[in-house]
């Protein structure tokens, strides 16, 4: 249909518009117009592009996708993503600057870029001639999965740059994450909605970035920083990291308003400490500093180790530890029956999360502490570990001191509690107690086991204590109107649930596995046992001396898994939800082979093994093994000794690893090294 010029005018004007505010709203908090204006300038463009058929994929309209995906393609990295080395403090981070000045024969002071290590996940954005066209997560640093359509979603990332004669391709590196204020209004809503809340923004993000279905990703309110650039085609940018920024930001990228340029290692670490002072009053979670040299001539001068530049570092901040009181200690029964102590502790803020409760873990780490209620405690907090209780601090000053012991009977459904081993007691009623049905339903249900959307804790709660469900198979039996009668569950919700449910009936075998909670079967022992017998039927068949050969399986988790498989009920259990209808899929036997496409060339000596068992590890992966570098070549592993095939791929700009890097690439894939 052709548009007339007033109404192809309208549009483009309308778009101006919308990706202006949209910045201003997401990136730079600081809107000019109330929503409702916005909303008005968004359904007058929605409505110009129906009418005139002129929807385009870099439209504001078209951020959010509304097909799921049904697998992610993998996707070749146009410059491998690198790594950074850490340090954790001053002395380390003198020797990283001593380490550059000595490998460039100069002394002359050097000039950093400063930025906060961002606690998230990276994520490269391909924009061709200014529109994004791909992005990806970083994988194992050479491959990555391509997740456009989550990445559209997220407002703060231009879907089109702002700016004149973009032709060529750029590559942009940073990181996706969910600030503070995003993350507590997601849970709030989380919260009322189905009951469970999400753990922490780090996870929350990595597991948004992750969804086939956009529709899932759009609710969580994604944010990205730039942090540096990958490949250029057609483009150039200036020479200096923070020149760079300032061109991002000019081109509406999002860039880290926390950086800084400073000047010598002394300016850094001055950048590093102030950084940790301030970072409980950042809006986003940080573990560090990264350092890198603002110079990018320099920095290409000084090149990359295996999988990390030698141009920059990551300053790690430490664990927090912060004091407070043990108010109670509280007995909590686990899916398996496990008996474990919690401290209740008076709220205190530690590594950006508020505490008031923590495992710990078993009667022998109370002794070890000496805990008692009343006592002062210092609590740690790093990263998104959970925190610890580390020690009791004077524990004479505690006026009231009152040991903690173990119950004869079980807090949930009073049955005797029996020792299990020299440190772990255990419920001896098993799955007739109430706490050990709810914890396995819950695990069952949720999001990284067969994922029922809504089937929250609160929820489970409910139904276990209404009589409603007493084994994970009768979710299935469940109908709406049995949930409808619930407190707080409307029609609707039922319904959703019951449609969630049975949505969940299509899963994967790996998920299943975990989902059933076996002992010490985690999502990738699972997945390990799916790769290494391919079907239900035998890993349920096999002996745990046959599980002690699948990867990473040792004789423990072995006994675990056929104790649990050799048991009747738990036999019975796995028919009747099969009879359920479930459909259990493999992933693996429809995925393309990660490595399928590349040309590969070795050179040099490989220390670790024969070349032709080099070679075929990278053809069980899906690339080609080629004797010679040519313009075709993605990839050459240099041994010591290499010559003229390294200076060839040098001369066309192949990318070159070491055998450590090739090494990690092929153990990253999943391989087992011989
Ligand atoms: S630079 C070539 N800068 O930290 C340098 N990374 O531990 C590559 N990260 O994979 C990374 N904030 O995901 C860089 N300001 C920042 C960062 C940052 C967070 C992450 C990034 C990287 C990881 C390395």
């Amino acid at each position: 249909m052709s548009i007339p010029a007033s109404a192809k005018q309208e549009i483009a004007e309308l778009r101006q518009q919308l990706n202006y505010h949209n910045r201003l709203y997401y990136t730079l908090d600081a809107p000019e117009i109330p929503d409702s204006d916005y909303d008005a300038l968004f359904d007058r463009l929605v409505k110009l592009e129906s009418e005139y058929d002129a929807v385009s994929p870099d439209s504001p309209t078209q951020r959010v996708g509304d097909k799921p995906l049904s697998q992610f393609e993998q996707v070749t990295h146009k410059l491998p993503m690198l790594s950074l080395d850490k340090v954790f403090g001053e002395g380390d981070l003198r020797d990283f600057e001593k380490r550059m000045h000595k490998r460039l024969g100069s002394d002359e002071e050097l000039e950093y870029s400063c930025e906060p290590k961002v606690d998230g996940v990276a994520v490269s954005l391909l924009y061709s001639d200014g529109v994004l066209e791909r992005a990806a997560t970083r994988g194992d640093g050479l491959i990555g999965e391509d997740i456009t359509h989550n990445v559209r979603t997220i407002h703060s990332i231009p879907l089109r740059l702002d700016g004149k004669n973009l032709t060529g391709l750029l590559e942009i590196r940073g990181e996706i994450f969910l600030g503070k204020d995003g993350f507590a209004r997601l849970n709030k809503w989380a919260e009322a909605e189905s009951g469970k809340i999400f753990v922490n923004p780090r996870n929350t993000a990595a597991g948004a970035v992750r969804q086939l279905d956009p529709r899932k990703a759009s609710r969580i309110p994604l944010k990205m920083v730039c942090y540096s650039v990958g490949m250029m085609e057609g483009i150039t940018l200036p020479n200096r990291l923070s020149e760079i920024f300032e061109q991002l930001n000019a081109w509406g990228l999002p860039v880290n308003a926390d950086r800084s340029t400073e000047t010598g290692i002394a300016g850094c670490l001055n950048y590093c400490l102030a950084l940790q002072e301030k970072r409980n009053t950042l809006d986003y979670e940080i573990d560090g500093a990264v350092i890198k040299l603002n110079d990018l001539v320099t920095q290409q001068q000084l090149g990359q180790n295996a999988r990390t530049p030698r141009w920059a570092m990551a300053y790690k901040f430490p664990a927090e530890e912060k004091t407070t009181r043990v108010l109670d200690v509280e007995f909590q029964v686990g899916r398996t029956g496990t008996i474990t102590p919690v401290a209740r502790l008076d709220p205190v803020f530690v590594g950006g999360v508020t505490v008031s409760n923590t495992t710990l873990h078993n009667m022998d780490e109370l002794g070890r502490l000496g805990l008692r209620i009343g006592d002062t405690v210092v609590v740690r907090r790093a990263g998104d570990v959970i925190p610890k209780v580390v020690r009791v601090l004077h524990p004479e000053k505690n006026a009231n001191p009152k040991a903690v012991q173990m119950p004869n009977t079980c807090p949930a459904c009073g049955a005797a509690v029996e020792k299990d081993g020299d440190v772990l007691y255990r419920c001896s009623a098993g799955i007739i107690c109430p706490a050990q049905r709810k914890e396995s339903i819950k695990h069952f249900a949720s999001r990284t086991a067969m994922d029922i959307e809504g089937l929250g804790e609160k929820l489970v709660e409910q139904l276990v204590d209404g009589g409603l469900v007493s084994s994970v198979d009768g979710i299935f039996d469940l109908t709406a109107e049995q949930l409808s009668n619930l407190d707080r569950m409307g029609k609707k919700s039922a319904e959703n649930l019951i449609s969630a449910i049975e949505k969940s009936k299509q899963t994967t075998l790996p998920k299943f596995l975990f989902a059933l909670g076996i002992r010490e079967v985690g999502e990738a022992t699972a997945q390990s046992l799916v790769e290494h017998y391919g079907d239900l039927q035998l890993i349920m068949e096999a002996t745990a001396e046959q599980h002690e050969q699948v990867t990473d399986i040792g004789p423990i988790v072995a006994h675990h898994i056929a104790t649990f498989f050799n048991n009747n009920d738990n036999k019975v259990l796995i028919n009747k939800l099969i009879d359920h209808g479930l459909h259990l899929s493999k992933v693996e036997a429809h995925k393309a082979k990660p490595l399928q496409g590349q040309v590969w060339v070795l050179t040099g000596t490989l220390e670790a093994m024969p070349r032709n068992e080099a070679k075929a590890l990278l053809i069980e992966q899906g690339a080609k093994v080629a004797g010679s570098v040519s313009k075709n070549t993605h990839y050459v592993v240099a041994g010591p000794g290499a010559g003229s095939k390294r200076t060839k791929a040098e001369e066309l700009g192949i990318t070159i690893i070491d055998e450590e890097a090739f090494l990690n690439t092929i153990k990253g894939l999943g391989t087992k090294i011989p």
